[in-house]
């Protein structure tokens, strides 16, 4: 049993992909902010000032960007040396081989799942706010995920609103991602208002104390606000889509990261500067914020631009992880019939429609506060594996060709980032390792009863 063999650099493969090369840089770069800016930084901003970094939540971001720009660096040398579909499932099967491979792919699938699934239901919060604004009330059972001591045990909204977008992914990507980058658009036009009108209110009072929680409190916050940045990777899995991949997909990655990074900063100094952090304990912040300053009007579009901005994070999530397991079940890992692709729309019916059952179903019964520091934990361990991937990359390939990608500072960046990603792993709480601990141990399991023997590379050897 060789677990280590290895997946050909062939990029042939991309050019022989059935699905249609039809996306550009900016195509990526609107891909990559539709994933990234979301929940992140609509919801989880305010709790987080409040309850665990105070207004040196500023810090947390800039802790938690730096260790992302980290790994998209990585991330962008694989993408531009490596240019084969599955992001970073691809780049590691090709450099520690198969089993290693295989994890990576795993972890991104959960990393995915859970990232759709608490998107979704963050979605479904603010939809029940709209709708009690206008007096239409669901009844309670039918509200939110399971927790019998609040008498709710299904949340419809998110099932239906991640069947809708499963839908409208099945319909091809351009369709999917013309929606998206309007309302890409759209929210940034509302954040850039927000942080113009919110800039002239800001009272340097409310900056003090500065960190009430302390140094923990700062780093703990990094580990939660990480969450915010996560979705940039989601522009390597659209390689085999991409017309000119080796270019264009660094780009995406570093442009969207880049600019997010901007915003996140931009934003919480503004919330913080506005509101005193500990009345920010709310699950619509930047609106509250606008309340708070009497800016009801803005404050209204804030909340819609919002609804439509967690839509397009579901969106490039969804159509993320489809083509991730494409990619996988094309090499045999996974059921082959989860890569056929359907001849009108020529994209992967088949994954399409298992990725939004899964979602729907997580979304709709897992309470899910848990799930996202889950996500957060898979996500750093994929970085880890993509920061180690580089030096062996180096090692095995020498530096890049002209033309080519290339981290600076190798050994000491891709180390850092290690480091960084580690650190940022052991802030999170023991019921998330263990959780960590069994999905890791599921996919060993899927690996030796399945994976191994259906391998595309039995067949090649
Ligand atoms: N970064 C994404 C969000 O904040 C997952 O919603």
């Amino acid at each position: 049993m060789n677990l280590f063999r290895k997946k050909p650099l062939n990029t042939e493969m991309l050019s022989k992909s059935l699905l249609r090369k039809e996306l550009k840089t900016f195509d990526l770069i609107l891909l990559g902010l539709g994933a990234i800016v979301g929940t992140g930084i609509f919801v989880i901003t305010g709790t987080a000032a409040a309850n665990i970094a105070g207004p040196a939540l500023i810090i947390s971001f800039v802790i938690a960007a730096f260790s992302c720009i980290l790994s998209a660096l990585c991330y962008a040398e694989f993408a531009s040396r490596v240019p084969i579909g599955g992001g970073a499932y691809g780049y590691i099967y090709t450099i520690f081989g198969e089993l290693v491979g295989w994890l990576v792919g795993w972890l991104l699938i959960c990393e995915y799942l859970l990232a759709n699934a608490s998107v979704a239901s963050g979605w479904s919060g603010y939809v029940h706010g709209f709708l009690e604004g206008i007096g239409i009330y669901f009844p309670q059972a039918l509200r939110a995920s399971y927790n019998q001591a609040n008498g709710t045990y299904v949340d419809v909204i998110a099932i239906v609103i991640t069947l809708l977008v499963t839908y409208l992914v099945t319909q091809g990507a351009k369709k999917a991602l013309r929606l998206n980058n309007i309302m890409v658009i759209i929210k940034f036009s509302l954040i850039a208002l927000f942080i113009l009108i919110g800039v002239f209110y800001v009272k340097p009072a409310n900056w003090t104390p500065f960190m009430p929680f302390g140094l923990k409190g700062i780093t703990s916050g990094a580990a939660i606000v990480f969450f915010a940045f996560l979705g940039f990777d989601a522009v390597s899995t659209a390689a085999e889509e991409v017309k000119n991949p080796q270019r264009d997909v660094p780009r995406g990655i570093i442009g969207s990261l880049g600019i997010a990074t901007v915003l996140y900063i931009g934003v919480t100094l503004v919330l913080t500067g506005l509101v005193p952090y500990t009345q920010l304990n709310v699950k619509d912040p930047v609106a509250f914020a606008m309340r708070f300053i009497g800016h009801n009007v803005v404050a209204g579009m804030i909340s819609v631009g919002a609804i439509l901005t967690l839509l397009t994070v579901l969106i490039s999530m969804t159509y993320g992880l489809t083509r991730l397991i494409y990619v996988i079940s094309r090499d045999g890992l996974l059921p082959i019939g989860l890569s056929h692709v359907n001849e009108k729309t020529k994209t992967p019916h088949n994954a399409t429609f298992i990725v939004g059952i899964l979602s729907a179903t997580l979304a709709g019964i897992i309470p899910l506060d848990q799930l996202a520091a889950v996500t957060n934990i898979v996500t750093l361990m994929v970085f880890v594996i993509i920061a180690a991937g580089i030096l062996k990359l180096r090692k095995e390939y020498g530096q890049p060709k002209p033309g080519e990608f290339k981290v600076p500072w190798v050994p000491f960046f891709p180390i850092l980032s290690i480091v960084v990603c580690l650190y940022l792993m052991f802030q999170l709480s023991l019921s998330v390792w263990v959780m960590f601990i069994i999905w890791v141990t599921l996919g060993l399991a899927i690996y030796f009863l399945y994976g191994n023997k259906h391998s595309q590379l039995n067949k090649n050897a």
